[in-house]
């Protein structure tokens, strides 16, 4: 089936940050700004049909250093990402994870080992 897109500025997802317009690019109405802390992090949920293994498609801009995130789904870490730079804070690149999800609600959250925080994030394709 076609990926679901889920912004992370509309809801039920959330940001521990601000929902920032200043770079171009971001899809919708905006990206997770998230706070440059451990732990500041963006969540969202997803409701597939059926249970089973899914791609899910992180797209983030970083114009700093390499940041590194925990991958935690339904509360439990399942993978550890490393976001490298995409050179400006306006250049938007695309991560590929993959998860194993339940049948019903689910929550994917994305959340930062270092006082870096986060990468920018515009949305989950999943
Ligand atoms: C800059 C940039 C923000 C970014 C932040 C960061 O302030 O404008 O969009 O989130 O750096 O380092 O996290
Ligand atoms: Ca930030």
């Amino acid at each position: 089936p076609e990926p679901e897109r889920l912004e992370a500025e509309d809801a039920p997802a959330t940001c521990d940050g601000t929902i920032d317009t200043n770079h171009s690019g971001y899809s919708g109405t905006g990206f997770c700004n998230g706070d440059n802390a451990v732990g500041a992090a963006a969540q969202f949920t997803v409701n597939p049909a059926a249970a089973g293994t899914a791609t899910v498609e992180v797209r983030f801009a970083n114009g700093a250093d390499s940041r590194a995130a925990n991958v935690i789904v339904n509360g439990a870490t399942v993978d550890t990402v490393s976001f490298e730079s995409t050179g400006a804070w306006s250049a938007w690149a695309t991560k590929a994870l993959t998860v194993s999800l339940n049948e019903g609600s689910n929550t994917i959250r994305i959340e930062p080992t270092t006082a870096a925080g986060l990468p920018n994030i515009d949305y989950l394709d999943v």
